[in-house]
């Protein structure tokens, strides 16, 4: 693989936390597993992760979809905050020089839709070996005062302005199931209309659309540019590793027929 090609990865929330807790619950070994696998990787790398415990139950508590309130922005923000120094530190002592980069403070979004991303300093990391870390936030809304930031957009945001080659959204199932639990090999918009109806929210507190809210992501991003992004289950041990050596796990998304 080209050194200067770009790997997006995505950790779900519902991996790294425990998505049915009220408050902010790590799971801390399964932050250093990883942390671990990504070590192994040698190439340019964005790292998004969720905010799971540590951001939609705040959001769901403060009703921030429905409404700006100072108080829980920040208490959102400083509580997803948290979560991603824990991944931060882990990755640094895994040996990956990661960085953290809050959407909160280098993005504004309209009606909750990434308006636009100051990437200047995300392009001068990659450029200089270092693996930024990005995460669902609270953002700055033109419309609403603040608005909520899924890491499910961010992703697609991020490979279109950084030109990335390889798209992976890593969470809690073995990648997007039909009815019978099986795994659905390929999404694109030939089979979308079929498999819709396979698709819900999230088994836990998710305010960002859970799975169908992944798909339409990564199906939009397929419509805007050639790229295939791959859902795939971050729990499993060497899930991400596997991803990251180009290894085509879990469910394929693309634009075209594969
Ligand atoms: N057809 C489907 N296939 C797989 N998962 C599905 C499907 N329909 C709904 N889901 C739910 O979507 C969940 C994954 O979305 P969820 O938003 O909870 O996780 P996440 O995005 O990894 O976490 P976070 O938003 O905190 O980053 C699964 O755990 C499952 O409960
Ligand atoms: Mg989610």
């Amino acid at each position: 693989m080209d050194k200067n090609n770009i790997t997006i990865l995505k950790i779900g929330g519902s991996v790294i936390t425990d998505k049915s807790a009220d408050d902010g619950a790590a799971r801390v070994d399964e932050i250093k597993r990883i942390a671990s696998e990504i070590a192994g990787f040698d190439g340019k790398l964005i790292i998004v992760h969720g905010a799971g415990s540590f951001g939609h139950p705040q959001v769901k508590r403060f009703d921030l979809t429905g409404k700006f309130d100072h108080t829980g922005s920040i208490i959102t923000h400083m509580s997803v905050r948290k979560l991603n120094t824990m991944v931060v530190e882990a990755l640094n002592s895994a040996g990956v020089n990661a960085l953290p980069v809050h959407p909160m403070a280098c993005t504004v979004s309209n009606n909750s839709r990434i308006e636009s991303m100051f990437l200047e300093q995300i392009k001068k990391m990659l450029e200089n070996d270092f693996v930024p870390v990005l995460h669902g936030d609270m953002v700055m809304d033109s419309e609403l005062g603040t608005s909520v930031l899924s890491g499910d957009q961010i992703v697609p945001y991020l490979a279109i302005q950084m030109k990335a080659s390889r798209i992976g959204i890593g969470s809690a199932e073995e990648g997007v199931l039909d009815n019978k639990g099986e795994v659905i090999p390929n999404i694109s918009n030939e089979n979308f209309e079929i498999i819709k109806e396979y698709l819900g929210g999230s088994a836990n507190t998710d305010v960002t659309g859970g799975m169908l809210g992944k798909v339409l992501e990564l199906l939009n991003l397929s419509e805007q540019s050639s790229s295939t992004s791959y859902i795939f289950n971050a729990g499993n041990s060497g899930n991400i590793s596997d991803f990251l050596k180009g290894k085509n796990i879990g469910t394929a998304i693309s634009g075209v027929k594969i």
